[in-house]
């Protein structure tokens, strides 16, 4: 058997590498939610905090893909970035939806993407994804060109309702200004639309969309790590992932809607100032 980390490695090689580490990490994450979970420092705000539990998960991440690929870059929420030779990089958040995770509330995921490319939405070619729920054990897959999974289930966006019938996924910023407009935004959309979720991970939002569990996504100031495997479980289930006016996702926009129902949510992200 050759080694994965000589060969450019195909894309199942680097699938199930990445299972692989994410289902440990998995496990200790949901090991960890046994006992009592604390806040060990705040990043952006007081409100976005780290637990020792996402230092420790995005560690063994780290350490295994090293192991593993040693010439791949690494992009990660707790740790930052490290360069490579081979041109993939890895993008990872250890625990997406951390706030969930300090609550209990048992909808959070591992999400590990691998990219051609630098961790840059407008840069990158994502290659494969895994979104992991540690609490609930789905797991989202996906591969460039072999589609999107829910654990052996291929997903397929269904054709979506008209924009009054949707159910608009969305999350807010950190900051408590922008919070603030976030919200006015979304009074002034909700008569336009079924209604509003905000379930706190943004990973997995793209998920529930390529899933059919919301009919679009929309979402400011996220971060590579927060939509790289998540983005990609969409595009490969049929959907579109980008930013405002034609401009790929970043941290100032990233739509992901079916691509019948882009332009409604488009105009309606116009009108609604969000
Ligand atoms: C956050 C979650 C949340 C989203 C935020 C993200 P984190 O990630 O995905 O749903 O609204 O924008 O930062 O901080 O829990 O890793």
């Amino acid at each position: 058997m050759t080694s994965l980390a000589s060969a450019r490695p195909s894309d199942s090689d680097l699938l199930a590498l990445a299972l692989d580490i994410a289902s440990e990490a998995g496990r200790m994450i949901a090991a960890a939610r046994e006992g009592t979970v604390t806040v060990a420092d705040r990043k952006s705000s007081v409100t976005d905090v780290v637990t020792q539990v996402d230092r420790d998960a995005e560690e063994l991440i780290r350490r295994r893909i090293a192991e593993a690929r040693p010439d791949d870059a690494f992009f990660g929420e707790e740790s930052g970035g490290d360069d490579g030779t081979s041109g993939l990089t890895w993008v990872v958040d250890p625990i997406d939806g951390t706030v969930n995770f300090l609550y209990g509330i048992p909808h959070y995921a591992v999400s590990i993407a691998v990219v051609e490319g630098p961790a840059d939405p407008a840069n990158w070619v994502e290659r494969v994804g895994v979104v992991l729920n540690p609490a609930t054990g789905e797991t989202f897959t996906a591969v460039r060109g072999g589609g999107a999974f829910l654990g052996d289930r291929p997903l397929r966006l269904p054709t979506p309702p008209a924009l009054d019938q949707a159910l608009v996924a969305t999350g807010f910023a950190y900051d408590a200004e922008l919070r603030g407009r976030q919200g006015a935004a979304v009074a002034r959309m909700l008569p336009r639309v079924r209604d509003i979720r905000r379930l706190g991970t943004a990973s997995l939002d793209l998920c529930n969309l390529a899933a059919g569990r919301v009919d679009a996504y929309f979402e400011r100031t996220l971060n590579p790590w927060d939509h790289a495997a998540g983005g990609l479980v969409v595009t490969e289930a049929g959907g579109v992932v980008v930013g405002r006016a034609g401009a790929a996702p970043s941290r100032d926009f990233l739509i992901a809607v079916h691509p019948e129902l882009l332009a409604a949510v488009e105009d309606l992200l116009d009108d609604t100032g969000a």
